[in-house]
């Protein structure tokens, strides 16, 4: 079917659910060894906004599939451009996230962002961050970290984040309970759907962030690739 990805690559794997800190974790563990980072859930966020675009209904998986079949998608430095235009921060509203959860649920569509993901691939390495590294996408990796938090600590984490853009002249409306709304329904939804749930690896190592700064998850994490890569 796909490529498998080469066993030489070494590839440390980090899923779990919204807004558990594991996108700055995952780049922060890339740049410290100077490998690259796959933000999957971009990759998801942008089809959503793509077919929104294209007025095409996310529940419609054959024609969001055929809709991300075309898309020219580009990584470059920490901007994403989408045929050509820079998307990084229409990409991140609460509107795109969940956007992104719903065209995940077809497996049409994840089919379709495979070889993509895949193609992230190089040496020296990879740090994937997402919901199906460790499962799915990148099942040999040597590393698999689960990430998560009590559902109450991650709404928290980002109704700050969200205040702190308003701050900073957005003027989008913020509630709290909103948020916590929407985290559950998008972890219940990510968890639920037939196709490559976000569930942990069986070989992945949890790790609860709760009490746990970032720099002390990174930590870990380095920590847990020294022990394998000294074998
Ligand atoms: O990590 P994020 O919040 O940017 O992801 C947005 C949504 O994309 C998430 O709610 C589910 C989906 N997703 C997925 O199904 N598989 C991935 N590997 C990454 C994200």
């Amino acid at each position: 079917m796909h490529n498998a990805t080469p066993a030489s690559i070494p590839v440390i794997a980090i899923d779990g659910p919204s807004a558990s800190g594991k996108g700055t974790v995952a780049e922060l563990v890339a740049a410290k060894l100077g490998f690259h980072y796959l933000d999957s859930g971009a990759l998801y966020r942008i089809v959503a906004l793509a077919a929104k675009q294209q007025n095409i209904a996310w529940d419609d998986a054959l024609a969001v599939a055929e809709c991300a079949k075309t898309l020219a998608i580009e990584f470059k430095n920490s901007q994403v451009f989408l045929n050509g235009v820079d998307i990084s921060e229409a990409i991140r509203t609460e509107e795109m996230g969940k956007g992104a959860s719903r065209v995940a649920v077809h497996a049409t569509v994840r089919e379709v962002l495979v070889d993509l993901q895949h193609s992230f691939c190089k040496t020296p390495g990879l740090v994937a961050d997402g919901r199906d590294m460790g499962t799915v996408i990148f099942p040999n990796a040597p590393l698999k970290i689960f990430l998560t938090a009590a559902t109450e600590v991650r709404a928290q984490r980002r109704y700050l984040q969200l205040i702190n853009k308003k701050a900073a002249g957005d003027d989008t409306q913020v509630s709290y309970a909103d948020i916590l709304q929407d985290l559950q329904e998008r972890d219940a939804r990510d968890q639920g759907r037939a196709s490559a749930p976000l569930i942990k690896a069986e070989d992945a190592i949890l790790l609860e962030t709760d009490n746990l700064g970032i720099s002390q998850a990174v930590e870990y994490i380095l920590q847990n690739y020294q022990l394998i890569t000294n074998f």
